[in-house]
């Protein structure tokens, strides 16, 4: 009998050539590749947000490297380490790919004093990612709190490209002041030539700003949602999913309907290192996209 272990599908397989879909781990890729990247364009979004344009520099590898909505990258800064970002462009775009990054420590304060024609690397992309194509026929709901527009950004450019497929599209956006709204240049096309119920709100009044102030929840009084055909996407802070997926329950949109897209530190972005494990699950592979029935049974997911 030959009791040689059978060769492992692990590193072996240089490209995704089928994208993943929702829940199917299988098909996640799992690969050390490293694309070489050259930012193209940085746009100042924020004092603490900017979106760098990444395209990858191999020709062929530009046109092989795929990504769903909902999904991430490892981008490394070469000599300072590597942080896990989510790809905020369309899917569609096999130009170059776009990433909204916070600064938050020493990573990403590098990153933000780079300039344009600066070379990085990104691995992936990684996880799971929204099942766009099940919520045809459907209305959305598109929910994002403070930098949770970035993952939900990729959502927003999918629909639009796919207008005629899906029922009415809301996109609530909740900022905690006017200045730290993201990608305000958008919201007019995303409005008016998207046919998007565009609806924001900010929780502190800031110079110049005449809109809604209060809580994202605020924004469902202005919403006509029909629980039966609805799906939602929330994307922000972990202390938003619990009141507004409460909130969506409530109405009775069912929690296998709702995804929430969950940040965890990460190291290897792709089930080996341990890191982002919640109990058993690893939130790089199993996630970082989870419906909420499934976050509701991991225990301390938010
Ligand atoms: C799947 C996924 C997608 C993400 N997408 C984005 C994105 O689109 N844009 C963006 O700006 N950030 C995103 N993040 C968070 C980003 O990875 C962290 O801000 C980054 O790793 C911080 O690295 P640093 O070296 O600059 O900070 P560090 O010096 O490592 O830490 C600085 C601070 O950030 C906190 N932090 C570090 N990592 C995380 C994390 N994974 N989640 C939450 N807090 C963290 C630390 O606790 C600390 O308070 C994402 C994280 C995950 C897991
Ligand atoms: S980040 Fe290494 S296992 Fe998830």
């Amino acid at each position: 009998m030959d009791y040689r272990l059978q060769r492992q599908n692990i590193n072996t397989e240089p490209f995704m050539t089928k994208p993943p879909q929702y829940n199917r781990k299988s098909i996640v890729m799992r690969t050390d590749k490293v694309y070489k990247c050259e930012i193209i364009n940085i746009v100042e979004l924020t004092h603490l947000e900017k979106l760098f344009h990444l395209k990858i520099l191999n020709r062929t590898e530009r046109r092989i490297f795929k990504f769903r909505p909902g999904q991430f990258v490892m981008l490394e800064v070469p000599g300072f380490g590597e942080v896990p970002i989510s790809i905020s462009s369309s899917s569609n775009n096999t130009e170059y790919i776009e990433l909204c990054v916070r600064k938050a420590g020493r990573t990403t304060s590098v990153l933000h004093q780079a300039q344009k024609g600066a070379k990085l690397g990104i691995r992936g992309p990684f996880g799971t990612s929204f099942p766009m194509e099940e919520m045809m026929g459907s209305s959305i709901l598109l929910i994002a709190g403070g930098l949770g527009l970035a993952p939900l950004r990729a959502p927003v450019y999918w629909v639009t490209e796919h207008r005629d497929k899906y029922k009415d599209v809301h996109v609530l956006y909740g900022a905690k002041d006017p200045e730290q709204m993201l990608f305000t240049y958008q919201y007019d096309e995303w409005k008016k030539v998207n046919n998007i119920n565009l609806l924001t709100i900010v929780e502190k009044q800031g110079k110049g700003w005449d809109g809604r102030t209060g809580l994202i929840t605020e924004l469902f009084k202005e919403v006509s949602i029909k629980p039966d055909n609805t799906y939602a996407i929330v994307c922000g802070p972990p202390v938003m999913f619990n009141f507004v997926c409460n909130y969506l329950d409530g109405l009775g949109i069912p929690m296998n309907r709702m995804f929430v897209s969950l940040e965890r530190r990460m190291h290897c972005g792709m089930g080996k290192c341990c890191r982002c494990m919640i109990g058993s699950t690893f939130t790089c592979v199993d996630g970082p996209v989870f419906d909420y029935w499934s976050v509701l049974n991991l225990k301390e997911a938010i």
